[in-house]
């Protein structure tokens, strides 16, 4: 054998070793993805947007989120890393790397889907601990969801 055929050899190897280690960082970022799973929501079991216009931050929806989440996601150490002390924070969200808030969408908007029990786990306030933190009301959703739809203002 002379070197030249060695050298071939060689590269083939490395070629399949290439591959393979490919192929094992694909499975490794698809397994990493659904361990992040993204949430997903039937948008259509919301309760509806209220019809309530000039709906602000300040005057309709702090007043709900002081009562039912505020205690948790404010602090040293909010919950999820989420901390809703300025509208520009509760829109962004937490740990999740997700918006909490799309202004303008509701549907789509974690949040909304979060306070309506829509995702497994995600339920806000947790549900087994309700008898401290309120869970909203319909009508609360209702506003939050209009709010939202109206820009998030
Ligand atoms: C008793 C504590 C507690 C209360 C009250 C609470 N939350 Fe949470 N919240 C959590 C915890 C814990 C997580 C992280 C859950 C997880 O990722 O498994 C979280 C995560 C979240 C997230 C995702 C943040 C991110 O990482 O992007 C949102 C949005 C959220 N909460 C909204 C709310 C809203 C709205 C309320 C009030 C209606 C609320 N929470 C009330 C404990 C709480």
């Amino acid at each position: 054998m002379n070197t030249n055929h060695l050298l071939q050899g060689f590269g083939k190897r490395i070629k399949t070793l290439v591959a393979a280690a490919l192929c094992l960082s694909a499975v490794a970022l698809i397994a990493a993805d659904k361990d992040k799973k993204k949430a997903e929501w039937d948008a259509s079991k919301l309760p509806a947007a209220a019809s309530k216009t000039g709906l602000t931050f300040e005057k309709d929806i702090k007043p709900i989120l002081e009562k039912s989440c505020v205690k948790c996601h404010s602090g040293e150490k909010p919950k999820s890393k989420y901390r809703m002390d300025t509208l520009a924070n509760v829109i962004k969200g937490g740990e999740s790397g997700d918006a909490a808030i799309l202004p303008g969408n509701s549907a789509k908007s974690p949040m909304a889907a979060y306070v309506s029990d829509l995702v497994e786990d995600m339920e806000m306030p947790p549900t087994e601990k309700r008898d401290k933190y309120p869970q909203l009301t319909k009508e609360q959703i209702g506003l939050i969801r209009a709010w939202i739809d109206q820009g998030a203002k």
